[in-house]
């Protein structure tokens, strides 16, 4: 289009430009594009390059007040030099040296944890000692002081997810310091939310209230487990009760809603059968997914990838995926489904189907 500019035409682009102005018949290809094309891209970080980088850190860097966390973020080739797995979506790894404190502080993006491996630390959350194990998935919704502490002589490493891109784009965050140390050191099996909230089907009457988020600060890896176990042995007894065909999943809710465990973000959990492949989709919004256990591989637009126990995976928008599992397959998904769902943006696809 350059080469066919007048000196008029020219004279009012650059009039536009000084005056910063920009026309939509120049833009319009990527501004609104016929189907989603995000700059970032579907990636793979191997849990085995991970873990032991988390580790040099752990030797290398103290956590304290300032850093306030050891964490390693997940940083998206398509978006670089940000610390974001997708436009909405941290991901990072956390490490926690034996006998260290992370300090309290509170901001307005949600988080949660979610264990691979290890035990021994809690997360304080409002005063609340939280118990993280192998397996637990773990809610600090925004806004609640937290800190964590490791009781044990081994270092402990999980994932944290958070809406730090959002919340950043958005220009939405706040931040606040609280103590250095974490206020409550107990160290109870139970939480105090989870005594009070965590009964299968069953809701205290203080607390008829519906909440923004998730008043569970816990969910047991052998809740999961046991649904995810349940579904299957369902399905062996013919009953429905998978998402398909050896494919059994759960999603982490808010029980006083029975929607997302907060504003922005969902959590689920899938389990496929050895052999069981998922059809191709593609869908609006991003996933980021951890393989919890088992082998099998993921395809990410045409490109196929092997995926063992750790190991994590970004879906960027409209980004085809699908599943093999080559033996029993449990991976962690959580996403910005929430925000995309409330906004109607969403959108699914599957391969094969008219769009
Ligand atoms: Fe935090």
């Amino acid at each position: 289009m350059a080469g066919e500019e007048g000196p008029e035409l020219s004279r009012l682009y650059q009039d536009f430009e000084s005056e910063h102005l920009i026309p939509l018949w120049t833009q319009l290809g990527d501004l609104m594009p016929m189907t989603p094309r995000p700059a970032a891209v579907a990636h793979v970080w191997r849990w085995s390059t991970l873990y032991p980088l988390a580790r040099r850190a752990g030797e290398l860097v103290p956590v304290g007040r300032g850093g306030e966390r050891r964490a390693i973020a997940l940083a998206n080739p398509g978006l670089p030099g940000r610390p974001y797995a997708s436009p909405t979506l941290w991901a990072a790894i956390q490490y926690l040296g034996p006998k260290e404190t992370a300090p309290e502080h509170r901001h307005s993006q949600n988080a949660f944890r979610f264990v691979l491996e290890g035990e021994g630390v809690w997360t304080v959350v409002d005063g609340d000692p939280v118990r993280m194990s192998r397996g637990d998935f773990l809610l600090t919704p925004g806004w609640r002081f937290h800190g964590h502490h490791n009781e044990t002589d081994r270092p402990m490493a999980w994932l944290d997810g958070l809406d730090i891109p959002f919340s950043h784009y958005t220009d939405a965050g706040f931040f606040e310091f609280g103590a250095d140390r974490v206020t409550d050191y107990a160290t109870p099996n139970l939480s105090r939310s989870e005594r009070l909230w965590a009964h299968p089907g069953l809701r205290p009457l203080s607390g008829l209230r519906d909440t923004a988020s998730s008043p569970i600060a816990a969910y047991r890896w052998e809740h999961t487990d046991a649904a995810l176990t349940e579904q299957l042995l369902l399905e062996d007894e013919g009953q429905p009760a998978t998402v398909e065909q050896g494919h059994a999943a759960v999603r982490y809710v808010n029980p006083t809603t029975g929607g997302d465990v907060m504003p922005t973000l969902r959590a689920e959990f899938h389990r496929l059968r050895e052999g069981t492949e998922i059809p191709a989709r593609r869908e609006v919004g991003s996933s980021v997914f951890q393989v919890f256990e088992g082998r099998g591989e993921v395809v990410l637009d045409g490109t196929v990838h092997r995926l063992c126990q750790g190991d994590l995976f970004v879906v960027p928008s409209w980004v085809s995926w699908s599943l093999r599992a080559e033996e029993r397959f449990d991976l962690f998904r959580f996403s910005d489904a929430p925000i995309m769902e409330r906004l109607r943006f969403d959108r699914v696809h599957f391969e094969g189907e008219r769009r």
